[in-house]
């Protein structure tokens, strides 16, 4: 791979490779494809699209990846072994541009007791896998497994001895995520001073996250000289992960200034996606606070944090969340929130300032958030319309909930009894499986035709003592609501936060009535 211009970093995509082989399960042929194709609308150079040795189906997929890539190429490992090189070359073979990376360790750890090899050895495997791989293709990457760890001047040997091999790309990984940023820094600055031919390849840096410095070694790295990132979305890979594509690329974009021009190829705007895509398929959840992609990595919650942001944006968000793909920021309504957070979002709902009391809401609003946890919009607006015994009463409550349910042999089946109101109704009916049955009855009992946009269900507590936790987000003309149930049987806590979510929209339906009146009113 051939780069035009020397300020820019090659992003090198090992999601399906590094970050696959630290899954619980293996994913599909589809699956990576899935991913492949998503790689590639975001901009990524090079991507490692699996081990072809490693399984038949792993071969199958690198070649189903190969060809299907348009513009991102498609790169295959290989340890320094005559098999698994040709391995790769059979998954790529008549397709154009593909890439053989193949890799053996260096640090001394790994030559006495893994590879049981000398480092002079070890320098002629890497050499004669090198040579092979080139007989194969002009794009050939060769790694030195655990330089952090390999003894400098061994490690200028093997990157020197690669490069006369005809390596076009050396790749210098953290294996163990053991250095600090300064000494990764050192290591890369002292190849580019001893290794003579250093300039006849990319040099790029490959870094574990086991003490959390894989995105600063990564940058600290380009610094450096490096101009290939290998990394992963959403920061997957083996143990604590490999460097997140999408914290590398936001520093280098943010940041153009501090690293004098160098840019990526990513479109910043398609990362949201691709992390939401990478976490559903590898059933990886992104954790709430990771950095650029986490639900809360573009949320305000603190009073201050708030009234600051409501002023302008710039006092505490260093990005958009546009720009990485996201629609808005999110605006948590807590009791920690303060008075202008509810303003906003009362303004945001239509209430012009003056014609509410401020005081009182807020009031309100601070018992109903210790209540609660969290409250949202629709919340707010009951507020203003309920008085506060009103606000505490429901109109639908769980009188009675029966299931059936068992293996394919087994129709779903439920029967739900509701109090609506003063009254009781019961229906039954079947779904394709016991939550949907439930639910099915108690849309048809509320008549309230919702569509569930997420359902999460989590055990609260440890072992047999531990609650099943169901959120629900639905929506309902265009709005979304939230409702959460809790019970020792997930059925019952499925059922209680979507009659939850029930009865909020059932006030909201309420309040519209009352506005309208308003409005009528008004006109006349
Ligand atoms: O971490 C590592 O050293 C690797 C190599 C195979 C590049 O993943
Ligand atoms: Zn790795």
């Amino acid at each position: 791979m051939s780069v035009k211009d020397k300020n820019q970093v090659i992003i090198f995509d090992t999601t399906l490779r590094d970050g696959e082989q630290a899954l619980q399960q293996s994913l599909s042929i589809k699956q990576k494809l899935q991913i492949a194709l998503v790689l590639e609308q975001l901009g990524v150079d090079v991507i490692e699209a699996g081990f072809p040795i490693s399984s038949p189906g792993d071969l199958e997929s690198v070649r189903a990846i190969a060809k299907a890539l348009k513009t991102s190429v498609c790169c295959g490992l290989s340890r320094a072994v005559d098999k698994d090189i040709d391995a790769c070359h059979e998954a790529f073979k008549g397709l154009d541009h593909c890439r053989i990376h193949t890799f053996i360790a260096t640090s001394d750890i790994h030559a006495k007791s893994k590879l049981r090899k000398s480092f002079s050895d070890i320098l002629d495997m890497a050499v004669h896998a090198v040579k092979r791989a080139r007989n194969y293709t002009d794009d050939v990457e060769f790694s030195c497994e655990d330089a952090g760890r390999t003894p400098i001047d061994n490690l200028c040997a093997m990157v020197e001895a690669a490069i006369k091999a005809g390596a076009t790309t050396v790749n210098i990984p953290d294996t163990v995520g053991y250095t600090l940023p300064y000494e990764w820094g050192n290591i890369i600055h002292t190849l580019f001073n001893k290794v003579p031919n250093i300039d006849k390849a990319i040099i790029s840096v490959h870094c574990h996250n086991d003490l959390g410095m894989a995105t600063a070694n990564s940058l600290t790295g380009v610094l450096e000289g490096a101009r290939q990132i290998e990394c992963c979305v959403n920061g997957l890979g083996e143990r604590a992960g490999n460097t997140s594509l999408e914290e590398v690329v936001m520093a280098l974009k943010l940041r153009e200034g501090y690293t004098k021009g160098l840019y990526t190829n990513i479109i910043s705007t398609n990362i949201a996606r691709a992390s939401q895509v990478v976490s559903g398929i590898c059933n990886e959840p992104v954790p709430s606070h990771k950095a650029i992609v986490g639900s809360n990595a573009f949320a305000h919650s603190s009073g201050i944090h708030q009234d600051g942001v409501l002023k302008n944006k710039n006092t505490y968000e260093i990005l958009t969340p546009q720009s990485v793909g996201f629609k808005e920021n999110n605006m948590h309504m807590t009791a920690r929130s303060g008075r202008h957070m509810i303003k906003a979002v009362l303004e945001k709902l239509g209430y012009k300032d003056g014609t509410y009391d401020l005081d009182s809401i807020y009031s309100r609003f601070l018992k109903l958030a210790d209540r609660k946890g969290q409250v949202f919009d629709y919340d707010l607006e009951t507020l203003m319309f309920f008085s506060h015994q009103e606000e505490e009463e429901t109109q639908f409550t769980l009188d009675n909930l029966s299931v059936v349910s068992g293996d394919k042999n087994v129709l779903p089946t439920a029967a739900v009894r509701l109090k609506i109101g003063k009254r009781t109704r019961t229906d039954s009916g079947t779904g394709n499986g016991p939550v949907d049955a439930v639910f099915n009855c108690i849309t048809r009992l509320t008549g309230i035709k919702l569509e569930l946009f997420n359902f999460v269900i989590t055990a609260k507590g440890t072992g047999m003592n531990a609650q099943g936790q169901v959120d629900v987000d639905v929506v309902y003309n265009n709005r979304h609501y939230y409702g959460k149930g809790l019970s020792t049987d997930v059925i019952e806590a499925s059922a209680l936060s979507l009659i939850s979510a029930c009865n909020s929209i059932y006030r909201a339906q309420i309040i519209e009535k009352e506005k309208a009146g308003l409005e009528r009113k008004e006109s006349k």
